[in-house]
């Protein structure tokens, strides 16, 4: 064989290597940094009597005790502000209720601020945003609690259900925290559940039981502690390339 058909072979067995290796290079980063990416937050911070005047004001009135359009929010809590926020049913902008996956129509910067804001102005008194843990052995004790508690509405599986006049979510969408500001401040139709009813070990089991429904839901997220599908893609390409330079250097040894 002379050098350049050699040379020529080795090309066209190894450039596409390299340029999938290239790839790989670029994605593997790419997907672990993507969690890491929220903005550095700003030195001030926005102002969150502005924010409520502008995006809040007009429904609850100025001091947030309630108007025509929408309900006084003394004493609700910090817990009830911030998963209306988070959920992105607040500030409320049509009929109806946004469906999971939740889009928070606010920055998590002017969600904190107004947190703090409607809080001090007048939802203090009601439960704080709970501190929750998930913890896988927490789930058994959770399941038993929620089919007590929870499943007349939810249904056992979380599925959701039908009130007389609105849908009652499915529970996959909501996060750990989302799950515990639900329970501990009953949003609209819900009954709120205060630590006499579920202690924190019984509010993180029950956390725990939600989350593990939403396991049972994601296939394959959990071997890779839920880095999500561009962080698995990443590494089937990696594998991928593995078993692509196999096989060169099997050809490349034949030749
Ligand atoms: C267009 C009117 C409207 C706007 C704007 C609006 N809300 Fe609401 N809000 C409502 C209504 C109506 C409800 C009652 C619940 C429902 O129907 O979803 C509600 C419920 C809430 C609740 C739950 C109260 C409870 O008892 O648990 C909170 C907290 C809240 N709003 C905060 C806010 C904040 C903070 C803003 C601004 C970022 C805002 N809302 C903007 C109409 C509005
Ligand atoms: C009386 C019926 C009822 C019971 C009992 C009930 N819920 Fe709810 N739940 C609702 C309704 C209705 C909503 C929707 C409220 C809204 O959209 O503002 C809801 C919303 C939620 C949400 C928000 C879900 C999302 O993704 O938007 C979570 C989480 C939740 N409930 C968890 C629970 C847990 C955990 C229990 C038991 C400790 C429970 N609920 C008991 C009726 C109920």
């Amino acid at each position: 064989m002379s050098a350049s058909r050699r040379l020529r072979r080795l090309a066209v067995v190894w450039l596409p290597v390299l340029a999938l290796a290239g790839i790989g290079a670029v994605v593997l980063p790419a997907a672990h940094a993507a969690p890491a990416a929220q903005p550095a937050k700003a030195a001030p911070g926005p102002d969150g009597a502005a924010l409520y005047l502008q995006d809040c004001a007009t429904c609850h009135g100025a001091t947030a005790r309630g108007s025509s359009r929408g309900p006084s929010l003394v004493g609700v809590g910090e817990a009830a502000v911030d998963f209306q926020l988070s959920t992105g049913r607040m500030p409320k902008k049509a009929v109806g209720y946004p469906a999971p996956p939740y889009v928070p129509i606010l920055s998590q910067a002017d969600i904190a601020a107004l947190d703090r804001y409607v809080t001090a102005l007048a939802a203090h008194g009601g439960p704080g945003i709970p501190a929750v843990t998930v913890d896988p052995n927490l789930i058994a004790e959770g399941g038993s609690l929620f089919r007590e508690y929870c499943a007349a509405c939810h249904s056992v599986t979380g599925v959701g259900g039908e009130l007389v006049d609105r849908p009652i979510p499915a529970l996959v969408g909501a996060t750990p925290t989302q799950v515990g500001e639900a329970v501990r401040s009953g949003p609209v139709q819900m009954p709120a559940f205060g630590p006499a009813a579920l202690d924190r070990t019984q509010l993180n089991a029950v956390v725990s039981y939600v989350s593990s429904l939403r396991h049972t839901d994601d296939k394959g997220g959990d071997p890779l502690s839920h880095l999500g599908p561009s962080a698995e893609g990443a590494v089937a390409w990696m594998l991928g390339l593995v078993a692509l330079l196999g096989l060169a250097r099997w050809i490349g040894k034949r030749g």
